[in-house]
């Protein structure tokens, strides 16, 4: 089973859903009176849980895309080179870009897109991430819309994997240190 493998529930589902309401409707506030397309940009596929979720609670008019980004490493430990694997669909020149990610761990993958959106002539672009470790950034990356934040245990759950398995769990919770250590 795979909550045999869990140490630690950090977050339930309900204390999840209630913290996404909240983001949602802070995004909600800070865009109604915008002018300019709202492109909501998930990271796949780590984001996507979180994803439907946000954009389900934001009663604005949104459109989707996704990216897949790739930091070189093994399973627990990101390298610090970034690699984009599926670019936008669309062109978001004068969009107001949120990109919606799971995690913000060493701060490099995020670092390499914002500013790779950036330079496509985005009208803003910001950060939604729904969990933060802040003890583990190396370079500074500003969250303006942050669910959570953690310490530096192994996450899974509610998108997040471990070797591609447990992103369906409806909670946050503490991977065994057995399982990714073995
Ligand atoms: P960064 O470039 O170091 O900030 O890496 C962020 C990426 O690392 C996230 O998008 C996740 O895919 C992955 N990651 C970081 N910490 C965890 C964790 O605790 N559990 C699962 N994935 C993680
Ligand atoms: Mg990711």
């Amino acid at each position: 089973m795979m909550k045999d493998d869990i140490r630690q529930v950090l977050f339930t589902h309900e204390e999840i859903q209630r913290r996404v309401s909240e983001l949602a409707k802070e995004i909600e506030e800070d865009y109604k009176n915008l002018e300019g397309d709202i492109y909501c940009v998930g990271i796949l596929k780590g984001a996507v849980v979180f994803y439907t979720d946000l954009v389900c609670r934001i009663g604005l008019p949104v459109r989707f895309d996704f990216m897949i980004a790739s930091s070189y490493g093994n399973a627990t430990k990101s390298s610090g080179m970034v690699r984009i694997l599926k670019d936008l669909d669309f062109d978001i020149t004068g969009c107001h870009v949120i990109v919606v990610e799971d995690i913000i761990d060493s701060g490099t993958t995020m670092e390499y897109l914002k500013k790779y959106l950036q330079n496509r002539k985005a009208a803003s672009v910001r950060l939604c991430s729904f969990l933060s470790k802040p003890s583990r950034r190396r370079v500074d990356v500003d969250i303006d819309y942050c669910g959570f934040e953690v310490p530096d245990e192994f996450l899974v759950g509610y998108g997040l994997d471990y070797a591609g398995l447990y992103r369906n769990l409806p909670y946050i919770g503490v991977l065994k240190r057995e399982i990714y250590e073995k």
